[in-house]
């Protein structure tokens, strides 16, 4: 078998203890435990359309329009997810602790002046924002006094996606022998409400349908803060199936259920891979191996520092080039949530597009 290498990046920086971008991870700047309330009757976010996804996307922009008689230039706006994100849905570390008036740090934020437009001078300003189907409904809030000392001023509407448990986010894997692939997604379904498969056919063929496993982490298994604390976000459920027996080099379309307990079936949309050569066989493969790329947010949120922005690049890259990948391998350092569970699900979505058809490898 001929191997291509196409080596995009060479060395992850964590082979050497130092993170490129440690402790630089864009939401660790706001101390959102610090929160003070200061609503303001006149001051108001509205955000447009309420309900995403109605044709089964996962992925929308939405048009915020915000308001505020006492503007400063590092005001800012977090989107949150749930979208009521008050004290009341945390505990205190300890009861003799009262938790903090926000204890949820933002799924992402922007400054409201972002644009330019004016804002900081009128206290008028708009913004669109792109959101992806993160399980939870979502709200937007203006803050004053910047990250280090925010000040909660309006909170807008609430927007969701129409089918927020939907399985999304498909990524494959080699499997252990040449002639499995294995399908790993996230959902909203647990296995008391659905069982989780995938159904996959080659061209002419009769479809299968293989079982998936289901795993989560809560809580209480992290080992500190953030991530136990304002970094934590419910991660959903992620299965796994093992696709099996598969013929070499043939191409398959797949796509992701949920049988639920009423008999009805959710289903993501179809996507596609073809399957590996046998091997020795004559064949060209060729590999993309690179590491330390990040995530980062096609609205420009969450930027600081240049976190990341060039991460958008490399996957529009690979996206464009996809009929020319046979592989990837992620070496190592991948989204840099350090900590924030929200920014795997946004890792994930920005993806997708090369995770689903040929075999990522982390
Ligand atoms: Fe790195």
């Amino acid at each position: 078998m001929a191997f291509y290498l196409l080596i995009l990046l060479g060395i992850t920086s964590s082979l050497f203890g130092i993170g490129a971008s440690s402790g630089e991870q864009p939401l660790s700047r706001i101390a959102i435990h610090q929160t003070t309330l200061a609503v303001h009757s006149s001051a108001y976010v509205k955000v447009s359309p309420s309900v995403l996804g109605l044709k089964g996307e996962n992925k929308e922009w939405v048009t915020l329009n915000f308001g505020h008689p006492n503007p400063s230039s590092d005001d800012w706006i977090g989107v949150f997810s749930p979208a009521n994100f008050s004290a009341s849905v945390c505990a205190p570390e300890n009861e003799k602790v009262y938790p903090p008036t926000l204890c949820t740090s933002p799924i992402k934020f922007q400054y409201a002046n972002y644009k330019d437009n004016g804002y900081n001078k009128t206290g008028a300003g708009s913004l669109k924002l792109q959101l992806i189907n993160q399980r939870e409904d979502f709200s937007f809030a203006l803050f004053s006094g910047g990250f280090s000392n925010p000040k909660l001023v309006a909170v807008s509407n609430t927007v969701t996606f129409a089918y927020p448990k939907a399985p999304v986010y498909p990524r494959l894997a080699q499997g252990k022998s040449w002639n499995e692939m294995t399908v790993t997604w996230t959902s909203g379904y647990s296995i008391d409400e659905a069982i989780p498969f995938v159904e996959w056919v080659s061209k002419g063929g009769t479809p299968t349908r293989s079982p998936a496993g289901t795993l989560t982490i809560s809580r209480s298994s992290m080992c500190g803060a953030p991530a136990r604390t304002v970094g934590w976000r419910d991660p959903g459920y992620i299965h796994t199936s093992f696709l099996k027996d598969l013929w070499p080099n043939m191409k398959y379309a797949y796509r992701l259920g949920h049988k639920l307990n009423n008999g009805s079936y959710v289903w993501s949309r179809s996507y596609s891979f073809r399957a590996s050569p046998y091997p020795g066989q004559e064949s060209l493969q060729r590999v993309i191996i690179f590491g330390d790329m990040g995530k980062a947010e096609a609205d420009g949120s969450n930027e600081y520092n240049d976190f990341q922005p060039a991460s958008l690049n490399t996957t529009n890259q690979l996206i464009k080039d996809l009929e020319n990948i046979d592989i990837v391998l992620h070496i190592g350092d991948l989204c840099y949530a350090n900590g924030y569970i929200s920014q795997w699900d946004q890792f994930t979505a920005q993806i997708e597009p090369i995770a689903s058809t040929v075999p990522y490898m982390v």
